[in-house]
């Protein structure tokens, strides 16, 4: 299945041994720092130097004047960016490819979209950066980090993501079990802390105990001790609570079936270590997440400590952001002024609170520039394309837009913000017509 992306990934090596430094550029989320990592324990085993940089997109460009450039989990759908880098680049990417590449010297692109591969749902940036680290060695031990970035931006367990975990699972690197994909810790915490699935007890502990009570499990028990019949149980339930919530036929599926634990890693349940990781992009302390990545322990408290201080931050925002939703005909938007994050405020009330309609999440920074996060479902987007309405919409006004089907995103400026509302609006009702 990765014959092609395996001759890009020749290609790659071929380009990486003419140089002894690679200048790495990854992007901040989850499945970015994932990349970054790969890349560079890969490199590090082969004894090649490197600096890496995490971005929050490539819309304001790349600087580096050096001489091999690898750009991960971002490039593909910024042709113009990547034409202007005056150095060997090798782009790793799994956003649809959008415009042609004018490369200034040599060129390698690993991207699955150009390999017949869905890169929104089938291999995430972390399995293509897997898939150059087997070029470059035995790399086999890192698919666990694959593994971390194909649950942190939400794919699914199939096509090349499941070829990759399969190979982890057969070294003995990755433990396959039948259960749901929830976060460490004992259940109470679990159950209020937990954002995917959100399930909205966070300050609401006479409806946990009642929950708990309802589905016979003692709150005080570790979720990763759970017998098959107790796990079995807090599925029901959540599934019933979700439905009851006004999220969408089906979600249960997304987050149920296989559970992870690694290995090798130094956190074992993989939704706990991509959640470690995620909230160490999101809190701009990225290398603490790659340092964990990396393996070294040093980072791990901090990990945590990180972690818990984000998930408290995001459930307090969106209980005190959920009056302020806005309706448009066929979205629902949020306009903050300074606010704490977009993409996992628009990913909980998008999947959780109101599956109905697409979630624009608008955040407009001190310095007067719009954050944009849009996201909606796996039911949704099966008649929408957020990626190409916020693309659109956004160079409408002047802006940048791009990324996935079910979670894109843009810049603009803050006088456009209602016209690029009111463009949104009118593209996601032609699509969804
Ligand atoms: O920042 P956020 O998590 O909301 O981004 C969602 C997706 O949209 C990411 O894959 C990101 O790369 C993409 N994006 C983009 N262009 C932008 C902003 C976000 O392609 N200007």
């Amino acid at each position: 299945m990765f014959e092609l992306l395996k001759v890009e990934a020749r290609k790659a090596v071929k380009i990486l041994e003419k140089h002894e430094f690679a200048r790495i550029f990854t992007h901040y989320d989850v499945d970015g720092i994932t990349s970054g990592a790969i890349i560079a324990s890969a490199l590090l085993r082969k004894g090649m130097a490197f600096h890496i940089s995490f971005l929050r997109g490539l819309n304001e460009g790349v600087e580096s004047s050096d001489e091999l450039v690898i750009l991960a989990d971002m490039g593909s759908g910024y042709p113009d960016v990547v034409s202007e880098i005056d150095a060997d680049v090798i782009l790793i990417d799994h956003h649809t490819p959008t415009g042609r590449i004018e490369h200034k010297r040599d060129f390698a692109h690993i991207n699955p979209h150009l390999a017949g591969i869905d890169g929104s749902f089938e291999l995430s940036a972390s399995g293509a950066s897997y898939i150059f680290a087997e070029e470059l060695g035995d790399n086999s031990d890192l698919s666990s980090i694959a593994l971390l970035g194909i649950i942190g931006d939400k794919q699914k367990i199939v096509g090349g993501n499941a070829e990759i975990i399969r190979k982890g699972v057969n070294r003995g690197y990755i433990e396959e079990r039948e259960g749901l994909r929830l976060i460490s810790g004992k259940i109470r915490d679990v159950l209020r802390l937990s954002l995917d699935p959100y399930l909205d007890f966070y300050s609401k502990e006479e409806e946990l105990d009642d929950f708990l009570e309802k589905v016979r499990i003692d709150g005080e028990r570790e979720f990763d001790e759970l017998s098959r019949d107790e796990e079995r149980r807090l599925a029901n339930g959540i599934a019933i609570r979700l439905i009851e919530m006004g999220s969408y036929h089906g979600v249960i599926e997304d987050f149920s079936g296989k559970k992870f634990y690694l290995r090798e890693e130094l956190v074992k349940n993989c939704v706990m270590l991509s959640e470690i990781v995620n909230a160490s992009g999101r809190k701009a302390s990225h290398s603490i997440g790659f340092g964990i990545c990396m393996r070294d322990e040093a980072y791990l408290s901090q990990g945590y400590e990180l972690w818990r201080s984000f998930v408290e931050e995001i459930h307090r925002e969106i209980s005190r952001r959920r009056e302020e939703i806005e309706e448009g005909e066929c979205i629902r938007y949020l306009v903050m002024e300074d606010g704490v994050s977009t993409g996992p405020i628009a990913s909980v009330f998008s999947r959780y609170l109101f599956a109905d309609k697409p979630f624009i999440a608008l955040n407009i920074k001190k310095d007067g520039k719009v954050k944009v996060s849009a996201r909606s479902n796996r039911k949704i987007a099966e008649k929408l394309d957020l990626a190409e309405v916020m693309r659109s919409a956004a160079e409408k006004v002047g802006g940048r837009g791009g990324g996935h089907v079910v979670a894109a995103g843009a810049n603009i400026d803050a006088e456009s913000i209602d016209e690029f509302i009111k463009e949104v609006d009118r593209l996601c009702c032609i699509q969804l017509a």
